[in-house]
Formats: structure tokens, sequence, C-alpha cells
């Protein structure tokens, strides 16, 4: 099947209706384009679910601030449409900015109150910008089922939260991280980094892999697992952590002591590029 690029709104309200019509089911794979298998995960999970897919790629200048460089951010649109109709995708969203916000534009989502806490605190006007652009992403493309990463674990919780406050008929469903052969999860920033921090950024994951060997073992206090994370990122290399913690997977709330399930999540810089990571622990 070829795939269809659609860059308008009145087009894409169009598609959509004409699905909706026949009766197919709709899955929405948001995403800011630089592809990669983590976001090809997802649009085929959407295919496996759904009779038809609309992957978005919009690289959305309202969840960066103004000291974050949008303008680094790798593009490589060609490149993006290519990978999604080799896995089948029937439609490619990709706007301009005019499109998505016109001049006219005003309006914006408030976050819930999960977006305050970890990314919230160091990028304070980011959850705005996504659970904006999201809900306008869902309202357009109608969509049964929308398609997350846990790799941005808050970014999954703040969105479930938002499409439950606002009664979106969207169902929100999160796939699982994927990651290189090494352990380093798949993002589209890891292109920035040379070999040497390449191998620094593995100690975000190896971090996750002791914690999860700690609780393992029954440890259930949350300041010292915190405080063994931070010693080993730091001795591993990594110049600055904005956060790394160990919290409830609902409230993002430090777990001390630890009550499983329990999330660990990690934000730090390896040189200039900001790298985020978490594996969740349950029971057994
Ligand atoms: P982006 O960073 O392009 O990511 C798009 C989707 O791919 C997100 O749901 C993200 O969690 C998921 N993803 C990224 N890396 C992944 C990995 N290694 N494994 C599994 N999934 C992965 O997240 C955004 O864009 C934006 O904030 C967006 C939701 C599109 C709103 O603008």
């Amino acid at each position: 099947m070829k795939v269809e690029i659609i860059s308008t709104v009145a087009e894409l309200t169009e598609v959509v209706r004409g699905l909706k019509k026949s009766g197919r089911t709709i899955g929405v794979v948001p995403t800011m384009g630089a592809l990669h298998e983590g976001h090809l995960s997802l649009a085929r999970a959407s295919r496996e679910d759904n009779d038809d897919t609309i992957a978005t790629i919009f690289l959305n200048p309202a969840q960066f601030s103004p000291q974050e460089d949008l303008s680094r951010y790798p593009r490589t649109l060609e490149k993006d449409i290519e990978r999604l109709a080799d896995e089948g995708v029937g439609y490619v969203f990709a706007p301009s900015n005019e499109e998505v916000y016109p001049n006219d534009f005003t309006t914006s989502v408030t976050p819930p109150a999960v977006a305050r806490r970890l990314e919230g605190e160091f990028r304070p006007a980011h959850f705005g910008g996504v659970v904006t652009v999201v809900l306008k992403l869902l309202n357009m493309t109608c969509a049964d089922v929308a398609y997350f990463g846990q790799k941005d674990y808050q970014q999954g919780t703040v969105i479930r939260q938002m499409v439950r406050d606002l009664n979106v008929p969207t169902e929100v469903r999160v796939c699982p991280i994927i990651r290189d052969q090494d352990g380093l999860a798949l993002s589209s920033r890891n292109v920035f980094l040379s070999t040497e921090q390449r191998a620094v950024a593995l100690s975000l994951n190896k971090t996750l892999l002791h914690v999860e060997a700690q609780i393992k073992a029954g440890q259930r206090d949350g300041f010292e697992v915190v405080t063994e994370m931070r010693q080993m990122l730091i001795d591993s290399g990594v110049e600055r952590i904005d956060y790394a913690m160990i919290a409830n997977p609902d409230s993002l709330e430090m777990a001390d002591p630890i009550v499983l399930p329990a999330v660990a999540l990690i934000a730090a810089y390896v040189g200039e590029t900001r790298l985020l990571d978490n594996r969740v622990f349950t029971e057994g």
C-alpha cells in the first residue's frame, strides 16, 4: 500500500471522515520526526491493533524553551516517510508550523499536576506544549487509540491524565522502551553522542539495572537507592544530573520506602545532550 502524505488539517479531516464513514478504526502515532526503531515499534503496534494508522511528524516548537536548541533537532523528513511507508503505515500527517499554530492561535491546555514534577522542574513550559499539541492531534485524527513510548515515562502519565480529565475519546497505549544492543535507549538525540560519550551514556541503563538488582535483593530504602544512582552516574562520567529518582508509577512522588510497583527515572546530560531513561519494577 502506498503511503499518503497529508500536510493540511483540511485534507486530514477529509481523510479521517472517509475512514470513519467506512467504520474503520484509526491508530495515531505522534512523533517529532528523526525516526528510529522506537518510533517504528509504535507504528507496528498501531498497525496490529487498528484498520488504519496515521503517523504524525511535527517538530512542535511549543514544547521547547528558548534556551533549548530547537534548530539543532535532527530533521530527516524524506527518510522518515520512507521508513513509515516500509512499515505499511497508510497516512503521514506532516503539517507546517502555520498549519498547527495559525497567527490567531491563542488557546492552550494546562497540564495536570503530575507534569510539575521531574521534567516539569527543569522544563517548566514543556508539558504545556506537549498536551496542547497532543490534544490537537487527537482531535484532528479522531483516533481510537494513540501510541506513546515508555521512554518518555512522565509524558505518558501526563497524557493519560489529560485524556481522562478532558474526556478525550481516545485510548492511550504506552509501549515498551526499544534499546540498542548495548542497552542504550534509542533517542533521536543519540546522534549527537561521540563514541566516548556513548560509553558514558550507557551508565543510565546500567544504573537502572543496578536498581533492579537491589530491589530484587530486598532493598526498600528509597533515599539510599537514589544516592547510589547519583553516585553511579557521576562515577561513570555523567556531567550533570537533572534528576535520578525512584517513584510511585502513577503520582511520580518519591517512593520511600519503596513500594512495588515503582519506577526509577533518570534525566542527565552527557556533554550537551540531555538523555532520559527509566525502568519499572513490579512484584515478582
Ligand atoms: P518524539 O520524541 O519524536 O517521540 C515520539 C514517540 O516515540 C513518543 O511517544 C516517545 O516516547 C516514543 N519513543 C521515543 N524513543 C523511544 C524508544 N526508545 N522506545 C520506545 N518509544 C520511544 O515525544 C514526542 O516526540 C513529542 O513530545 C510528541 C508526543 C510527539 C508531542 O510533540
